[in-house]
C-alpha cells in the first residue's frame, strides 16, 4: 500500500556518458551517418517534444487522446480486474491517465523513461492523480531488457505503448521489440499500442515540418546534447532539418543536413561533412491495420481488436500474448 502521493519505487540511472559518446560516434562513423534518435531526449528536447504534440500539424497526439477518450472503457474490459499498467516513454500523463481512469482497481503503474526528470514529473503526477495505485519509476533504455519492480497482485500485465513510438523502430527492431515485451509480461499479458497509419504525404511532411519550426528546433537539439554531454563542437547553424515520406519504405525520414562541407570534432574524433550530406536521426514508420496485424504476430502476439477514428489518421491496436509467445 502506498501512502497516496509518493512514488513505490525509483531503480535505474541515466545512460553514463560514455555510452552517448560511444553511440553518438558509431553512428557518425558509419555510411550514411546516422545517430541514436534517444538521445533527442534530454531536459530541453522532452520539453520541445511535449511542444510538437501541441502542434496544429501534428495530428498524432490530438487524434491518439480523442480515440482514448472514447475507447479506454473498451480497452480496459479487455485487460480486466486489477491490471498492472507498463507505459514504455512517458508521454503525456493525459493519456496513461485516461487509461488508469477507465481501470477496474488498476494494481500498479510502471513508468519506464531513459530521462530522469521526465520520468519523475510522470511518476510523481501519477501518484497524486491515483492516490491507491502502487507507482514505480524505471530509468532506462527500453531499446535494450528492462527488469520490472516487483509487482504483486495477480492482475493481468498489460503493456501501454502509445504515441506511435514503435513506429520508431523498424518492422524486424518492432517485432523484437513486441517478442521482448511479450516474455517480460508472459502469457495472457496484454498490450496497448497507438501506430500512426499511411496517409496522404502532404499530411504527413507537414506534421514532420512544421510552420513554426518546433520539429527543427527538436531535431537541432540533438547536436546541441551532444556538444554539452560530449565535448562536441557542432555549429547548429551549419545543419538544418529535413523532414520527408519515403513511400517505399512507408515511413517518414528525419535528416540533419550539413549547409556545406565542414569538420566537427567529438571524442578527439574529427568527423568531416560535405555539402548536403546529411545525418539520418529518426524513422517513424506507418502502418495499415492489416499490416500492423501481420507484424504482431510475428512476434507472437494474437491482435484482439483495433480502433481508428473516423478518418483513418491513427489505430489503437490491443494484442494479447499467446500462450506460446515467439522464441
Ligand atoms: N513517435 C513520434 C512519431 O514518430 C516521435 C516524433 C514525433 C518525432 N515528431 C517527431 C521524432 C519529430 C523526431 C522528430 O511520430
Amino acid at each position: 500500500m502506498t501512502n497516496g502521493t509518493t512514488v513505490a519505487s525509483f531503480t535505474g540511472a541515466q545512460p553514463a556518458q560514455e555510452n552517448i559518446l560511444d553511440g553518438a560516434l558509431a553512428g557518425l562513423g558509419a555510411t550514411p551517418k546516422t545517430l541514436p534518435s534517444k538521445y533527442f531526449y534530454d531536459e530541453r528536447g522532452s520539453k520541445l517534444f511535449e511542444l510538437i504534440c501541441e502542434l496544429p500539424e501534428y495530428y498524432v497526439t490530438r487524434v491518439e487522446t480523442a480515440l482514448l477518450g472514447e475507447f479506454a472503457g473498451q480497452a480496459a474490459a479487455l485487460m480486466g480486474d486489477g491490471a498492472s499498467i507498463i507505459e514504455f516513454g512517458t508521454g503525456s500523463s493525459e493519456k496513461i491517465g485516461i487509461l488508469l481512469g477507465a481501470l477496474e482497481r488498476p494494481a500498479a503503474f510502471v513508468a519506464v523513461d531513459i530521462s530522469p526528470t521526465a520520468l519523475r514529473a510522470a511518476a510523481e503526477t501519477m501518484a497524486r492523480d491515483f492516490p491507491n495505485l502502487a507507482v514505480h519509476g524505471v530509468c532506462a533504455d527500453f531499446t535494450q531488457p528492462v527488469a520490472l519492480p516487483e509487482m504483486p497482485g495477480a492482475g493481468r500485465r498489460v503493456v501501454f505503448f502509445p504515441g506511435s513510438s514503435l513506429g520508431n523502430f523498424n518492422p524486424e527492431q518492432s517485432v523484437d521489440f513486441l517478442a521482448n515485451a511479450a516474455r517480460l509480461i508472459g502469457p495472457g499479458g496484454g498490450m496497448l499500442i497507438g501506430i500512426d497509419v499511411k496517409k496522404d504525404e502532404a499530411i504527413l511532411n507537414a506534421a514532420y515540418d512544421d510552420a513554426q519550426g518546433v520539429t527543427a528546433a527538436f531535431n537541432l537539439n540533438l547536436l546541441r546534447h551532444l556538444n554539452r554531454e560530449c565535448g562536441a563542437n557542432f555549429d547548429l547553424d551549419a545543419f538544418s532539418h529535413r523532414a520527408f515520406y519515403n513511400a517505399g519504405a512507408g515511413r517518414v525520414e528525419m535528416h540533419l543536413v550539413s549547409l556545406h562541407a565542414q569538420t566537427v570534432t567529438l571524442g578527439g574524433q574529427s568527423i568531416a561533412f560535405a555539402e548536403g550530406e546529411t545525418i539520418h536521426t529518426e524513422n517513424s514508420y506507418k502502418y495499415s491495420i492489416p499490416e500492423f496485424q501481420d507484424l504482431a504476430r510475428r512476434a507472437g502476439c494474437e491482435p484482439v481488436r483495433a480502433w481508428t477514428d473516423a478518418e483513418g489518421l491513427f489505430s489503437l491496436h490491443y494484442l494479447s500474448v499467446a500462450s506460446d509467445p515467439a522464441p
